[in-house]
């Protein structure tokens, strides 16, 4: 009997022009570069807009315009042949409707084809992945377009209040075309979720049973609602927990143990939980890490690292690769991927 699975047949990136080092950042607060290097890894991110300022690129949309053309062109395939768009982000261009049909329609797309909005956050673009996998196998669709993508930097607070989460995140992501295969390309995806720390990482506005969806002093005070809020500690102990224990299940789960994969691309949260998870992997098998160039992506973490990795040379055809994510949900997961 012949499997039928998705494969990744193209990738691309794309990440704001400006770069915005830790320097820069102590201008608006009261931070440093020492500070955030040793507990971050972070150096510099790209930020398409500094509070009110432009920086350069423009919208969220026209970054994954840039991600998908290239992961369509690097695929041999024509935005008519897609069957499906799938879109990751938390930053939309607009609250509603959000951006997965809009990118259909500016990369000239067939309008008789799903565009699916995902926002699992930190794990969106695994979860995205999972529909593409699911949608490709039952054989619905023979070409979709994944794409993870984050304009985050004009909901920071840049006030010394918010340091804790302003110089971790950055702008950027990436897109990768899912393709039918008679050989399997994904293997499996495993995606999991508690509720239960809904509150220890998120945005307490705008929403809609508040009342209003927002209120004037949702912009007031030392940390605005419409600022991002989190315990950094049990975030930084659960991803250290989760991401490698949702690699060993993947892997066991499809009969591999952690000598038989090639690289992981986790997601970009911190170097020290990066080097967390090597520790919990005996240091058996290297992470990919571009966290020193770009910092937290959210959704465009796990694309834009895999697109780099890729480019550099580190994941190559046949390989077992493994990508890994943990965030704001909690939402957590894995993907092994036969190369
Ligand atoms: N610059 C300088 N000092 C800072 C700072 C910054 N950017 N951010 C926080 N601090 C200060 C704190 O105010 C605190 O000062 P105090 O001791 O006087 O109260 C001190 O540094 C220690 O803060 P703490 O939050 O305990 O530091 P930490 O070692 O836990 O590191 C994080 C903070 C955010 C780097 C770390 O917890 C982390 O990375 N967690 C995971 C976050 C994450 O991945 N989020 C995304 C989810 S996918």
């Amino acid at each position: 009997m012949t499997t039928r699975s998705a494969a990744i047949s193209g990738i691309g990136y794309a990440t704001p022009r400006h770069k915005v080092t830790n320097a820069m950042l102590s201008e608006f607060m009261d931070t440093s570069d020492q500070w955030i290097q040793e507990r971050t890894g972070i150096k510099e991110r790209r930020w398409a807009r500094c509070g009110f300022e432009a920086l350069g690129e423009t919208s969220n949309l026209e970054m994954a315009l840039v991600a998908a053309r290239a992961a369509l062109q690097n695929a041999g395939t024509a935005p008519q042949e897609l069957d499906a768009i799938i879109y990751a982000t938390i930053t939309p261009d607009r609250e509603l409707p959000g951006n997965a049909a809009r990118l259909g329609v500016e990369l000239g797309a067939r309008a008789d084809i799903p565009a699916y909005e995902v926002r699992n956050h930190c794990s969106g673009f695994l979860y995205g992945l999972q529909i593409g996998n699911a949608l490709i196998s039952a054989a619905r669709c023979e070409r979709v377009l994944v794409v993870g993508m984050e304009l985050q930097s004009t909901g920071l607070n840049l006030c010394t209040a918010g340091r804790n989460t302003a110089v971790l995140f950055g702008d950027g992501g990436g897109a990768v075309v899912l393709q039918a295969r008679s050989t399997p390309g994904i293997l499996r995806i495993k995606l999991a979720s508690d509720g239960r720390y809904a509150e220890k990482l998120g945005l307490e506005a705008p929403g809609f049973k508040r009342g209003y969806y927002l209120k004037t002093e949702d912009f007031c005070g030392e940390q605005p609602g419409v600022s991002p809020r989190m315990e950094g500690k049990l975030i930084f102990k659960m991803a250290s927990l989760r991401m490698p224990q949702v690699v060993r299940t993947v892997l066991g789960e499809c009969g591999f143990s952690i000598e038989d994969l090639s690289i992981i691309i986790p997601h970009q949260a911190n170097q020290r939980i990066l080097d967390m998870l090597s520790h919990e992997l005996e240091g058996r098998v290297e992470i990919f890490s571009n966290i020193a160039s770009y910092g937290n992506t959210t959704a465009g973490s796990i694309p834009l690292a895999l697109a780099e990795a890729v480019a550099q040379g580190k994941v190559k055809p046949g390989q077992l690769v493994c990508l890994t994510s943990f965030g704001a949900g909690f939402s957590w997961g894995a993907a092994l991927c036969r190369w």
